[in-house]
């Protein structure tokens, strides 16, 4: 098979032009984007496939229900579909139990029976016919403006089928498709899933989901940055030391063991949230909010991504691993990464990118720290504390209400000149707006319903990154063993040193009281 490698789809008329299969038709509100954040989406088919899934339970059925109550998609009727054989009821009632489990806003009475109302089920071993009436009937209900989501919440080889499924169902036309990770597992996977999608649907119907993008301390970066005067002029080697991206967990593998054992923390997180995390924090100017000027700057710093060399990276697989339903005894899978990263351009040369994730660790967070190069202190004397708890941070944190702390030395109260580490910290929670954060899946959920693909990422950019991580992929290090409850192997000392690494905080995140 002849492996064709994505251009930047906005570039790429004439190959786009070849691979589109089918005319597509969207309404003129299309195209409105950002513009109309806050008008309702228009009606919309969700078909969610692996409706009865653990990220279906915990986030796109909350999720969903959430954006009907909202009114942000007061219109939506979702078809689910599965491997598993139940009935409208059950399905609503596995919905229900989801949403009661994990929604983040209560939903009333009137609500949830309205939401309720709008679900369906099919069994994905019925074929396309039962799911082409169940859309058709949904549609029917709409009027003829009803737009479809097809939300492809399955495993990468399952996609094929599904979207196999989609074209003989003639679902394809009005449509857009969300596609969850992982894209391929190394680069000529990825170039063979994008190919075959690309069969089917169009670039413009395709958007590819990272969750982290859509958290709203992801977005909140690239406010910080291009809406303030304050920092971007700092935000260079001459000023800033390294950075750490660090997004600990605690949660082990139960149920997904299966999928993480062909996956690993590398491909799970990091070819996906970590690195499309670090394109936020270090990308350029965009020209403009838009998917196109986004979407150059951050494939621009993937292309100067240094590929991923594996003297830099620690692997590591907490102690009990090989006992869960689905591993290999003898596993080599790593449930933990650290690496240092380095992009070869000129705003970042020589600054490192530490990067850490992993499962069953000490603590659950999700931080991007960076680091000020040290001020020479030589006024102040000799024990005055100045330097003694590091450099100056710029700390976000990436929960869903966004925290950003800014920590610095100042002069401890009293008499004489001593130094101590102070803060000053933002959190979205404090505003009075924290009532409006939607949860990230929602967010994106709501943008590919409006075809707005800022948020999302794309063919070249993730075969860039595929490309830069063969060489890790070729020849990784041994996995090293770490007790459940730490911060993983020793290794990760040296590998950052002789910086360390800000988790565990030495000082906690203030709550308001
Ligand atoms: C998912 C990974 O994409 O992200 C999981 O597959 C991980 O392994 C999860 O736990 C973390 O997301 P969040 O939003 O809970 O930090």
């Amino acid at each position: 098979m002849r492996i064709r490698r994505a251009r930047c789809h906005d570039r790429d008329v004439p190959e786009q032009t070849t691979r589109r299969p089918q005319t597509i038709s969207y309404p003129a509100s299309d195209v409105r984007s950002a513009r109309g954040a806050l008008e309702p989406a228009d009606p919309h088919v969700i078909v969610l496939f692996g409706a009865t899934g653990d990220l279906a339970r915990r986030k796109l059925l909350p999720g969903l229900a959430h954006l009907a109550a909202s009114e942000l998609a007061p219109d939506i009727r979702v078809v689910g579909t599965s491997l598993e054989d139940l009935s409208d009821e059950e399905f609503r009632e596995f919905a229900r139990k989801a949403v009661v489990e994990f929604g983040s806003h209560s939903l009333t009475q009137d609500q949830w029976d309205k939401f309720d109302d709008n679900l369906v089920y099919v069994p994905q071993t019925a074929g396309p016919e039962p799911l082409a009436a169940a859309v058709a009937h949904a549609e029917a209900q709409l009027g003829p403006e009803a737009l479809r989501l097809h939300y492809l919440s399955v495993p990468p080889k399952a996609a094929v089928a599904v979207i196999a499924m989609l074209r003989n169902a003639q679902l394809v036309e009005r449509s857009r498709v969300v596609m969850e990770k992982p894209f391929g597992t190394d680069l000529a996977s990825a170039i063979e899933l994008n190919n075959t999608v690309h069969q089917t649907f169009a670039e413009e119907q395709i958007f590819r989901i990272d969750h982290f993008l859509g958290k709203e301390a992801a977005q909140n970066i690239l406010a910080f940055r291009f809406a303030n005067g304050l920092f971007e002029p700092i935000w260079n080697r001459n000023f800033i030391d390294h950075v750490q991206i660090d997004i600990p967990e605690t949660l082990g593998l139960d149920e997904r063991a299966g999928f993480y054992e062909a996956t690993g923390a590398y491909k799970d997180m990091v070819v996906t949230h970590l690195f499309q995390v670090l394109a936020f924090v270090a990308m350029e100017p965009p020209t403009a909010l838009e998917p196109r000027a986004i979407s150059e700057e951050k494939n621009k710093v993937f292309r100067s991504l240094l590929p991923v060399d594996p003297s830099q990276v620690v692997r590591g697989q907490f102690a009990g691993y090989t006992r869960l339903d689905g591993v290999a005894p003898d596993s080599d899978t790593e449930t933990f990464i650290a690496l240092k990263a380095g992009l070869d351009n000129w705003r970042w040369a020589g600054v490192p990118f530490y990067l850490r994730t992993g499962k069953r660790m000490a603590e659950g967070a999700r931080i991007i720290s960076i680091a000020f190069k040290e001020a020479p202190r030589s006024m102040f004397p000799l024990n005055s504390g100045v330097g003694s708890a590091g450099p100056d941070h710029l700390t976000f944190d990436l929960a869903d209400e966004s925290k950003v702390s800014l920590s610095f030395y100042g002069k401890r109260p009293g008499p004489g000149m001593r130094l101590e580490k102070l803060s000053m910290q933002f959190s979205t929670r404090e505003t009075e707006r924290a009532g409006d954060v939607l949860e990230a899946y929602e967010r994106l959920i709501l943008d590919a319903m409006r075809g707005d693909h800022t948020l999302f990422t794309t063919a070249e950019g993730i075969e860039s990154l595929w490309e830069r991580s063969q060489p890790l992929l070729d020849n990784p290090p041994e996995v090293k063993p770490y007790q459940a409850g730490t911060w993983g192997p020793n290794a990760i000392h040296q590998l950052i040193a002789p910086h360390a690494w800000r988790l565990p905080f030495e000082r906690a995140w203030r709550e308001k009281k």
